[in-house]
């Protein structure tokens, strides 16, 4: 057997849990009618099988009717549950991982105008920055119920034959009961610290008067709110003990910070760019205090450091999240000494940003990752080796390359540039966004692993293509910035991929154009008021960069607002002239016929990209399916069979933003659902 921490079994209670590594609750919004159907399944079937110990399902999962679902969470209150939470249990089961589920009432992190159009209710009227909600403060009887509700909701996981129930208590309703800062209520649920965790433990108590003592209890919670007013790192050790010592659970998730503001909650679960691991030794120190059984996740992406989380005593069981989103399959390649061969979970946040904008969880760079139903996450080998040819080394046609080449084909690859990365390396210039450069460079080695034949500063046309006498081709040759949006005035501004490579220098007085609204925006501002420079951005939007989404927006914020940079929405750049050594910027409105003018001396448009494609075009002809894709095929999971050209002697595709501009996670789903098949 393995010497390795992480591998080593972990007994919790009656419980075998056959390594140390688990999934933390995490929804990714994938029900479908509030219910865990077969998306759902099939994402944690996936990573059941492959090897991981325990996963706490859910995330949120709803206990009341007047705990709306605010990024589509399990309604842990309906009795249909048990029937989808068996079946998830059971077929987790058969692959040997313990599932757990995630109960809560959100409190007041949620919204009336949700579900039912009940008031959200907390122990005071404060309202949530991030939710706006403003609570009904509650009463004897809603305390009453929701205390109900709570064994209700358990009482159903355990019919459905789960191994157990976390409760969560980090911004919602148990928490609220608990801080200073939302329960104004008096005895016997407010004021003192025996008070304000009654709720707790009357819970508790209901549910093992409903579940047993065998059954599996533990809750997640924060242990300092780090917040003024709030609860601090001396209370969060109290309430540890109070927990261990109520005899009532089975094991503690420790969380640190608040999640009442996207700030907050950044913090908690950072993104790309911030410290790994940075609540472990806080986690380790309530281990050290409680000596209980102690689970934790924020931020260790990578198996040495959740290794280290182990051997060093600090955890019991380590929660590798958003990793296990990003490659399934990690503790298999730990178990087979493949830890190189796992795919890096680089940070981006794309997942957990998606969900607060009501979308599910997508992983940037797996597109299979909650489409297990449609799209592989391993590639099967191919019947016949083919020649395929890729135009492009960004993520597009690296992850083409990457699949192909798992099929086992002959893969070629050209490249303009020097190195692969596109779009990927421009970002991940910048010290902060460095974690991108993963998404290439773990592409980069699967290829070298099986011998693609990369020709980088290589402008590749269509006789070099031709000339590798391929069956098929897949043209990803990405786009370049278009500027030219202006009445007049074109020639006199920069596109803010100019400012990432470094080809135009910042000037001290700016402003940004920036109607695309994604990351190269806000990314260019940070470069130029990095130098002292003063930048404006304007946008014709109702708010700015909503393509970057709220938690990937923080470290921007962080950055910009300490130095001199203002925001202007509504407004669109209309035309520059020079004035001088200076140059006039006309903003116009969508709103009106109204003008305003800024005199700076720089100007700097961010409108996405145009594709490159002329490639495309020249092969398009000689072609077998005249460059056409079966989008029913490709929408569903399906191969592609066009076929319009019989002198034509291979088929041509294009993906990415050769096609139009889109984003990474556009570009290597386009490339997957592709290369699979191919
Ligand atoms: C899409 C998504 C949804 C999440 N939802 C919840 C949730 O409902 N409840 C919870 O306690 N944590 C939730 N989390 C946080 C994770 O459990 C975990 O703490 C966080 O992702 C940090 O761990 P990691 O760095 O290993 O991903 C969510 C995370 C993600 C990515
Ligand atoms: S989207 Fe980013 S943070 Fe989320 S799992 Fe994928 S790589 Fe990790």
């Amino acid at each position: 057997m393995s010497n390795d921490p992480l591998l080593q079994p972990y007994q919790l209670k009656h419980l075998t849990l056959r390594n140390r590594i688990m999934i933390t609750s995490h929804e990714p919004a994938y029900p479908e009618d509030g219910m865990p159907k077969d998306r759902y399944r099939a994402y944690h079937v996936e990573r059941a099988r492959a090897g991981v110990a325990l996963t706490m399902t859910a995330g949120s999962a709803s206990v009341a009717r007047d705990s709306p679902p605010v990024f589509n969470n399990i309604l842990a209150w309906k009795d249909e549950v048990v029937g989808w939470m068996k079946k998830l249990t059971d077929e987790c089961h058969d692959e040997g991982c313990a599932v757990m589920i995630q109960l809560t009432h959100l409190g007041r992190r949620t919204r009336w105008d949700k579900a039912d159009w009940l008031p959200v209710v907390s122990p005071s009227h404060e309202r949530e920055a991030s939710h706006k909600a403003f609570p009904k403060k509650m009463e004897d009887w809603d305390i009453a119920r929701i205390i109900e509700d709570y064994a209700d909701a358990a009482e159903r996981m355990k019919a459905a034959g789960l191994d157990g129930v976390e409760i969560q208590a980090y911004g919602h309703l148990m928490d609220q009961f608990w801080s200073p800062l939302t329960n104004d209520l008096d005895g016997p649920y407010g004021g003192s610290l025996d008070n304000r965790l009654r709720f707790t433990f009357d819970v508790l108590k209901e549910i093992r008067k409903r579940c047993g003592d065998e059954f599996i209890v533990g809750v997640r919670y924060t242990g300092d709110e780090d917040l003024p007013g709030g609860l601090t790192k001396a209370d969060g050790l109290e309430i540890s003990r109070r927990l261990k010592d109520s005899g009532l659970i089975d094991f503690l998730n420790v969380v640190k910070g608040h999640i009442d503001t996207d700030a907050g909650l950044t913090d908690v679960i950072p993104i790309q760019g911030m410290r790994n691991a940075p609540h472990l030794d806080f986690a380790g120190e309530i281990r050290a205090a409680t000596n209980f059984p102690t689970f934790h996740a924020a931020k260790i992406p990578d198996v040495a450091t959740a290794r280290h989380a182990i051997a060093s005593g600090k955890l019991d069981m380590v929660g590798m999240t958003r990793a296990h989103m990003a490659d399934p399959h990690l503790v298999r390649k730990v178990i087979e000494g493949r830890e190189e061969d796992i795919r890096p979970c680089v940070g981006a946040n794309y997942c957990l940003d998606r969900i607060y904008q009501g979308g599910m969880a997508l992983c940037l760079h797996n597109p299979a990752t909650g489409r297990e139903l449609e799209q592989p996450q391993t590639i099967k080998p191919a019947e016949t080796r083919k020649r395929i040819t890729i135009v492009g080394a960004g993520p597009a046609g690296m992850e083409a390359a990457r699949v192909a080449a798992e099929r086992g084909h002959d893969v070629t690859v050209f490249e303009a540039a020097d190195q692969p990365g596109g779009q990927i390396r421009l970002t991940a210039q910048q010290e902060r966004r460095r974690e991108m450069i993963s998404i290439i460079a773990w592409r980069f080695e699967q290829c070298e692993k099986r011998g693609v034949k990369f020709h980088f500063s290589t402008f590749a046309d269509a006789e070099a293509v031709l000339e590798t006498n391929p069956d098929e081709v897949i043209i990803a040759t990405g786009g370049l910035p278009h500027t030219e949006v202006l009445g007049s005035g074109n020639d006199l501004v920069c596109s803010a991929w100019d400012i990432l490579s470094g080809d135009v220098k910042p000037g001290s007085n700016v402003l940004i154009f920036d109607d695309a609204g994604d990351h190269s925006g806000l990314q260019a501002a940070d470069l130029i008021s990095q130098t002292g420079a003063k930048v404006e951005i304007v946008t014709p939007d109702r708010s700015f960069a909503p393509e970057v989404m709220a938690m990937n927006l923080v470290p921007y914020m962080r950055n910009l607002q300490k130095r001199d940079t203002t925001f202007t929405v509504t407004w669109r750049l209309m035309s520059v002239a020079r004035d001088g050594n200076q140059l006039r910027a006309t903003l116009g409105s969508d709103y009106g016929d109204f003008r305003r003018e800024r005199l700076v001396d720089q100007v700097v448009v961010n409108h996405g990209t145009r594709p490159l494609d002329d490639i495309y075009f020249e092969l398009k002809p000689k072609s077998s399916n005249l460059g056409e894709v079966d989008y029913d095929a490709l929408a569903t999971g399906g191969a592609q069979s066009i076929r319009k050209n019989p002198e034509g002697s291979f088929r041509l595709f294009r993906i990415g933003d050769a096609v139009a501009a889109r984003n990474t996670h556009a570009a290597i789903y386009d490339a997957l659902r592709l290369a699979k098949d191919l």
